[in-house]
């Protein structure tokens, strides 16, 4: 998405300022021509030099930028960006951002773009969680600009908090991914979002449990660009061995009614819900309390197992017509009629339908390709991709779906 793209990067005043310089780097390796904008802040922490070198292009600073020979440089250079960027982004930008202020190079250059936006964060932890600072942060998800999450870890004050830089590497392999459209994020800011992820353990004994293949990367992958989009998050996940993403508010279930009590319960105060749970269908019809014991007069042993409750119908009969349900229908047969009758019988708003059969894509891989089916009858298919791709496209229908209700 970066490549031949003009990259406006505005670095502001951190201890972070100096990885500016390396994101530029990393910008200009994706395929970017990459042009910087420093505030008086981030000049006291590195030099217009610096980004001149790399850039091999004029640096728009404090110092100079009206001038009285008729160009406006930062109309300029507003007009030519393709993708406004500003990282690291202190919590004295977000906030001159968020409010629309244009009292110098930074924040002026900003306004004047009709460019999709993207903030980086680094600032101390205490900053971040600021009260001010997270308003800001909703106001500017609410305006259409994408934040990112800073990521958790050592500060240079010298202890561990939320508001650490993320790595440029991290920074342009987000940007591949994100959902830069403006519509989304004004849709999703501030609507709680539930996602369900993982495959469900139904217990034999205190040791056994029935599974399945889920890795639960597809319902991480949802939670994230639901989150990146400024939703509120709730991942009820089932066991899975991947880490917790940033920002969401994290439900550790295993079993198939522990999920159903945990979806039932939070559904109510849900705007919406998107069940990538791979649901068990059956259960044991009784757990044994102690450990099965194999002994001499048991050679084969024989399980009795029930239905476990479908969630998506129980949430069907309690669904309000303002929440967006969606589902997933992973399938190795029929794909798209299977995924049709359960869009219908589950009366969901939009059915994810992924060929669970082949060998490249699907359960345990990093990659995946579904067809996205819609209450009015269209279908839409991806193209073979990241999860995290696919979970991007997913969160900009339901932006969809919820402007058309
Ligand atoms: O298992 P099936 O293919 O029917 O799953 C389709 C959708 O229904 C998925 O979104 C899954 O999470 C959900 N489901 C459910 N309750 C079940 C089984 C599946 O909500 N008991």
């Amino acid at each position: 998405m970066l490549q031949d793209k003009h990259v406006t990067l505005t670095v502001s005043g951190s201890v972070a300022s100096y990885k500016g310089a390396a994101l530029a780097r990393e910008l200009q390796r994706a395929g970017a021509t990459v042009r910087v904008v420093l505030t008086a802040a981030a000049s006291r922490f590195v030099t217009a030099e610096t980004f001149a070198a790399l850039t091999k292009a004029p640096v728009l600073t404090d110092t100079g930028w009206w001038h009285a020979d008729g160009k406006i440089d930062h109309i300029e250079l507003a007009d030519w960006t393709d993708l406004a960027l500003a990282a690291p982004a202190s919590a004295n930008l977000m906030a001159q951002f968020a409010n629309g202020l244009a009292d110098d190079a930074a924040s002026a250059t900003w306004l004047a773009t009709a460019a999709p936006k993207v903030v980086v964060p680094a600032m101390n932890t205490h900053m971040w969680q600021a009260a001010a600072t997270q308003r800001n942060r909703q106001q500017l998800l609410a305006d259409g600009v994408q934040v990112l999450t800073p990521a958790t870890g050592l500060l240079a004050e010298g202890y561990a908090g939320q508001g650490r830089f993320l790595e440029p590497t991290d920074i342009v392999s987000q940007l591949a991914t994100l959902p830069l459209d403006a519509q989304t994020t004004t849709a999703l800011s501030g609507k709680h979002l539930l996602v369900t992820a993982g495959g469900t353990r139904e217990r034999l004994d205190p040791v056994r449990f029935l599974t399945n293949d889920s890795s639960g990367k597809m319902g991480y992958a949802v939670a994230t660009a639901a989150q990146q989009a400024g939703a509120d998050v709730t991942l009820i996940t089932a066991p899975t061995k991947l880490p917790v993403p940033s920002g969401v508010t994290v439900v550790p279930i295993e079993s198939t009614q522990e999920l159903a009590d945990a979806v039932l319960t939070r559904l109510p105060a849900a705007d919406g819900l998107v069940m990538a749970a791979a649901v068990a269908d059956f259960q044991p019809v009784t757990a044994a309390d102690q450990k099965i014991k194999k002994t001499t007069d048991n050679d084969e042993l024989v399980l009795r197992l029930k239905k476990t409750p479908d969630i998506l119908q129980a949430v069907a009969a309690n669904k309000r017509p303002d929440q967006v349900v969606v589902g997933f229908a992973a399938e190795t047969q029929n794909l798209l009629e299977n995924g049709r009758q359960k869009l219908t019988k589950k009366h969901l708003d939009l059915l994810a339908a992924n060929d669970v059969s082949r060998a490249d894509i699907g359960f345990n891989g990093d990659n995946n390709q579904v067809t996205f089916l819609f209450a009015d009858g269209h279908s839409d298919q991806t193209p073979v991709t990241s999860k995290r791709a696919i979970a991007t496209t997913l969160i900009s229908h339901v932006a969809e779906i919820f402007n058309q209700k």
